[in-house]
């Protein structure tokens, strides 16, 4: 209990940090003038809030905030920490691709007005970029598993495409490569200066802008970032799951949290009325707009400071907007007390788990292959893998989130290693399911690794409250 309260209390001050590093962007570095983006430049009505206070915990808008991560002065990170006879043996690395241009348009508006290209002029900035510029442009073939040769290596189009990875969103995946490099390279030298290909595993979804948020990271990280040394390999599943994807019971754990969320949007009579005005005013049926999915394309215009659009009808507004993100915090609120979504996410997150657990005990028995993992990924790769570790108050997904394992060894006693596990910077080894109670039988200041292994192995299946003690089993068992 006393952690639990602990936790919340970082995860408040965390927040409070961010929210003082944010106030500082708004007051400070974005110039006024910042609205290359409002294509036609006329005098726009902007929807960007000035947070002046500190809003309370379930603010709408202080969530849209966090989760656009706009890149910001001071970043927190507790990575690399240990104490002082730990040696750092192998780092994993799961990122949420950086900020990107809507999947879907709201019908019968104009798209918003944001340049894709790389520019140097523009906020936010990183003195990387121009060099991740024209390193890409020179980008060999020869560093990719087919289909992602195929793929542009940075975004380049004056109006972004769908989904296209837009300079924000490789800023900040710059800044994450820079503060793991300063951490994990200068300071914990994880990588011998005679590095290659084979300390590397790289692995990246079919999209680009997972696989450009990868090489702006790796770009950022790597001390001479050499193309014969990049093999980026291609994941055709969001769950990272590879030979091991077919799993009937956790599609039947996603069918019923599905359920629960129709169920839930039924309930709200607010929500269904802010989608039948939203409706009026772009003039079409309801339901349409509904599977248009309009807070994903509202958010871009929320994280770029663009005015919600307007037809003849009216406009889309800030009360619309906060209604829409008060449901999807409500939503995910009932998520977690229903735990459909955990036994979908202890089965979607095994395969990833379990290859990673492998890549750490290779290296804790001493090879030197794999030593730094990056998977690049998506927000529905990285809520299973929080959930099924039992992370439940952690936030979901935020543009460019990252969440790392960290395997060390005890000098003192080589046979024995042991895990650190950080979200965005912020350790939660000690609330994850199976470090939970360490502290309190154990007066070791470290989770042992074996923990984590018994966890995968093991427990995750008992967590599913049946008898199934594989992961075939349990993917398999009748009458869920
Ligand atoms: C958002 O736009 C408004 C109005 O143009 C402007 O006053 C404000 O400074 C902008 N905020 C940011 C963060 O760019
Ligand atoms: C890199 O250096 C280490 C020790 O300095 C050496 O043992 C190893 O063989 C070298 N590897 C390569 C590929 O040169
Ligand atoms: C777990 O990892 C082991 C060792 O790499 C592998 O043999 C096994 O097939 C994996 N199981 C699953 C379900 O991913």
């Amino acid at each position: 209990m006393l952690f639990r309260n602990r936790f919340l209390l970082l995860l408040a001050l965390a927040a409070l940090l961010a929210f003082v590093s944010l106030s500082l962007q708004f007051f400070h570095l974005i110039p006024v003038s910042a609205a290359k983006n409002g294509a036609g430049g006329k005098s726009r009505k902007r929807v960007m809030p000035n947070p002046v206070t500190e809003p309370p915990v379930m603010d709408p808008i202080y969530e849209a905030l966090l989760y656009c991560n706009i890149p910001s002065v001071a970043e927190r990170s507790m990575e690399g920490h240990a104490p002082h006879h730990f040696k750092l043996v192998s780092v994993h690395v799961f990122i949420r691709h950086g900020d990107r241009y809507p999947l879907y348009a709201i019908p019968k508006t104009k798209r918003p007005g944001i340049d894709c290209t790389l520019v140097a002029n523009r906020k936010p900035y990183h003195p990387k970029l121009e060099g991740f510029v024209s390193h890409m442009s020179e980008g060999s073939g020869t560093s990719f598993e087919s289909p992602l040769y195929s793929l542009p290596l940075y975004p380049n189009h004056p109006l972004c495409e769908m989904g296209e990875l837009t300079q924000t969103g490789v800023v900040q995946h710059l800044r994450n490569g820079q503060l793991l490099r300063d951490i994990y390279l200068k300071k914990h030298e994880l990588l011998p200066s005679n590095w290659s290909t084979d300390h590397l595993y790289l692995e990246t979804t079919g999209k680009s802008r997972t696989l450009q948020s990868g090489l702006a990271l790796l770009y950022g990280f790597l001390p001479d970032f050499d193309w014969k040394k990049i093999y980026f390999r291609h994941q055709p599943s969001a769950l990272f799951c590879s030979g091991n994807c077919y799993c009937p019971v956790r599609n039947q754990y996603l069918e019923k949290e599905q359920r629960r969320q129709y169920l839930l949007r039924l309930k709200n009579s607010e929500l269904e009325r802010t989608y039948g005005e939203m409706a009026k005013i772009v003039n079409i049926p309801t339901k349409q707009l509904r599977a248009a999915n309009p807070i994903d394309s509202l958010l871009c215009h929320f994280c770029h400071n663009i005015s919600f659009p307007c037809t003849r009808n009216g406009c889309i507004d800030m009360e619309h907007f906060k209604v829409i993100k008060t449901h999807q915090i409500e939503d995910e609120k009932e998520r977690r007390e229903k735990k459909l979504y955990l036994g979908y996410a202890l089965l979607g997150a095994h395969p990833i788990l379990n290859q990673t657990i492998s890549r750490m005990q290779r290296a804790a028995e001493g090879r030197k292959e794999e030593i730094f993992t990056l998977y690049s990924a998506h927000d529905v790769t990285l809520s299973p893998v929080l959930s099924a570790l039992g992370l439940t108050e952690a936030r979901f997904p935020r543009f460019a989130a990252r969440l790392i394992f960290e395997l060390w060894q005890n000098r003192e006693k080589p046979s024995e290693h042991s895990i650190r596990i950080l979200y965005n910077g912020v350790e939660v080894t000690f609330h994850t399911t199976f470090c939970q109670d360490h502290r309190k039988l154990s007066h070791k200041p470290m989770c042992p690794f074996e923990n984590l292994v018994h966890f995968v192995q093991r427990d995750m299946f008992a967590a599913l409250g049946g008898s199934s003690t594989s992961y075939y089993d349990a993917c398999h068992r009748e009458g869920v």
